[in-house]
């Protein structure tokens, strides 16, 4: 599998050597818990009172999302589930990512003419992988958790039955696909009843939702996997273009990976690898401005700095990242100083870089804030940083009949054709082409941040930028501010294609505008905000723990208590 370079580990082997010189440092004695929503806020804390630990509240958390949230992730999707184990150091990626069916074809999304059907690639069952996020429920339950997962799942199987009043974020998110899911009568009657768009407070229900919980919550893999759920699973993707088999569900594995590692400025960060991207392009923009001094930059060169260092690390993302068990990543050329050094040689403060001057292909990018997140920390210290997804809003807004499970339509994610741009205007080429099995590329990068003073954990949707929004909030968490900071922090971002830096509206004024413009950067302020952040923080020298939602959404729920 992927391979960890010399230097960075040389690094946090300092770091190591440094938090344990220092003297004892109590556990927290809190729970925190910050989501996407206040109902699975409320049922991860609902598991910390029953004496439940930080592993066991991300099940219960991911599984209140998935009802609550259907638009954003779900037991149809997958996710990337970083866990921090301070007793004895130990880090771990549970990935639950969905996989490529084995018919999957490489040009399964072209046309005739070799062009990409969009529709196809993100629209009903033929754009949904196999789902991972129950299998990763099951086990993060077995391997992490202390109590059963029937119990875990309780939460969410009573919201899937009594139901959930709608909020604006489902209203808003449905907006953007009610037109796909009308096309699946019985779909859009489980989230638009009648429909229409649900009026706020409305109830909506998910009775086949709880009975496959149930199944899942008695059966475990077993559950969703093979038997009745599956078979209506398979029989209702294929009615309607899909190509999965029962086989393809049987074979499901989730798999832990060696998390990604590197320091920067006295803290240590651990956060996604391959089949993230995040965790690769992240480290490599650290490493590129660490000699730099970012406090003492005015606005304008910060972020010409920053998104030199972006564009290069999403030109490294188009050319060499993929699922590690289908391609070989070089990880230790992109993490190493000397090829960062490479790359710095390059950036020039006095004037952008063109991304055609830094060789592959072009692109476009639209708007969306998808996707969840949940930060959570236990009494002991134990950490959770989460990210889960269906792909765009409600997924593949399709749901095989009887079973109220909401497919992804996660192949996407998947470089459909050399160089030409997904939803996001990612572009790919060979490593992340389609094959049967593997896993599509992601930009989920779940962090934790921690130095001898103080932890960090954090992470957002937003498609391609969710690795810009990390960065970002990593920087500032590094700058000595507290969560309500990170998650509210005015963003910007670069992915080499296409060729801008896109600003969130009211960060930088014109005159700022006018300097980036004046170094040969085009900019973009975008009529949208993005993003939807979640952190929590234990200042361990002032014994405080934080917890705080983006304020983008009202529907967030961010909460601190005593732990029992
Ligand atoms: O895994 C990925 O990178 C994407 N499927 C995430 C999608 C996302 O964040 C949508 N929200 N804006």
């Amino acid at each position: 599998m992927i391979r960890f370079p010399s230097a960075p580990g040389a690094r946090v082997l300092a770091f190591l050597v440094l938090l344990v010189s220092l003297p004892a440092l109590a556990a927290p004695g809190r729970v925190a818990v910050s989501s996407a929503h206040e109902l699975a806020t409320a049922a991860g804390l609902e598991i910390f009172e029953q004496g439940g630990n930080a592993f066991d509240a991300a099940v219960a958390v991911s599984a209140a999302l998935a009802v609550v949230e259907p638009a954003s992730s779900g037991i149809g999707g997958g996710g990337f589930w970083l866990l921090h184990r301070p007793e004895d150091d130990f880090s771990t990626m549970v990935d639950g990512r969905e996989t490529a069916p084995a018919a999957a074809t490489r040009d399964m999304y072209l046309d005739d003419d070799g062009e990409v059907v969009r529709d196809l690639a993100i629209n009903g069952p033929l754009a949904a992988g196999i789902p991972g996020a129950p299998a990763a429920w099951v086990h993060l339950a077995d391997r992490y958790g202390t109590l059963p997962l029937a119990q875990l799942l309780g939460p969410a199987i009573r919201l899937a039955e009594e139901g959930f009043p709608v909020d604006s974020k489902y209203q808003t998110l449905l907006n953007f696909r009610a037109h796909i899911m009308l096309r699946w009568p019985d779909t859009a009657e489980i989230f638009m009843p009648g429909g229409d768009i649900p009026e706020l407070g409305a109830i909506i229900r998910q009775p086949e939702l709880a009975n496959t919980l149930r199944a899942l919550a008695e059966q475990g893999f077993d559950g969703f996997y093979r038997g009745p759920v599956a078979e209506k699973l398979v029989a209702g993707a294929n009615a309607e273009g899909g190509i999965w088999s029962l086989d393809d569900l049987a074979a499901y594995e989730v798999v832990e990976r060696e998390v990604i590692r590197t320091s920067y400025r006295g803290h240590e960060l651990i956060t996604a690898s391959p089949p993230s991207s995040g965790g690769i392009a992240i480290a490599q923009i650290l490493n590129l401005v660490e000699p730099y001094d970012l406090a003492a930059m005015s606005r304008v060169e910060r972020v010409h700095l920053l998104s030199e260092a972006m564009r290069r690390a999403y030109r490294d993302r188009a050319l060499y990242l993929g699922d590690p068990d289908f391609v070989e990543i070089p990880t230790d050329m992109l993490l190493s100083p000397h090829y960062a050094a490479g790359l710095r040689a390059g950036i020039r403060m006095d004037r952008a870089t063109p991304s055609a001057a830094l060789a592959a292909d072009p692109s476009l990018l639209p708007e969306s804030d998808n996707t969840t997140h949940f930060s959570l920390m236990d009494g002991d210290g134990n950490l959770v940083s989460a990210t889960l997804t269906i792909n765009l809003p409600y997924g593949a807004a399709y749901v095989p009949p009887g079973t109220g499970v909401l497919l992804n339509n996660e192949m996407d994610d998947f470089s459909a054709a050399p160089g030409v741009p997904n939803e996001y205007g990612l572009i790919g080429f060979e490593a992340n082409a389609i094959e049967p099995g593997k896993r599509m590329l992601s930009s989920m990068t779940p962090t934790i941040v921690q130095s001898p003073e103080r932890v960090a954990v954090l992470g957002t949707p937003g498609g391609a930028r969710i690795i810009t929004m990390v960065l970002l909030g990593v920087l500032d968490f590094i700058d000595g501010n507290d969560p309500a900071s990170w998650v509210s922090l005015p963003r910007f971002h670069h992915q080499y294609q296409p060729d801008e830096i896109s600003l969130e509206r009211g960060f930088l004024t014109e005159e700022e505008i006018a300097e980036l413009e004046a170094l040969g950067h085009e900019v973009t302020v975008r009529a949208r905000t993005w993003g939807n952040m979640h952190g929590v923080m234990w200042d361990r020298v002032n014994d405080r723990v934080e917890a705080a939602h983006d304020p983008r959404w009202d529907s967030g729920g961010a909460e601190v208590r005593d732990s029992r």
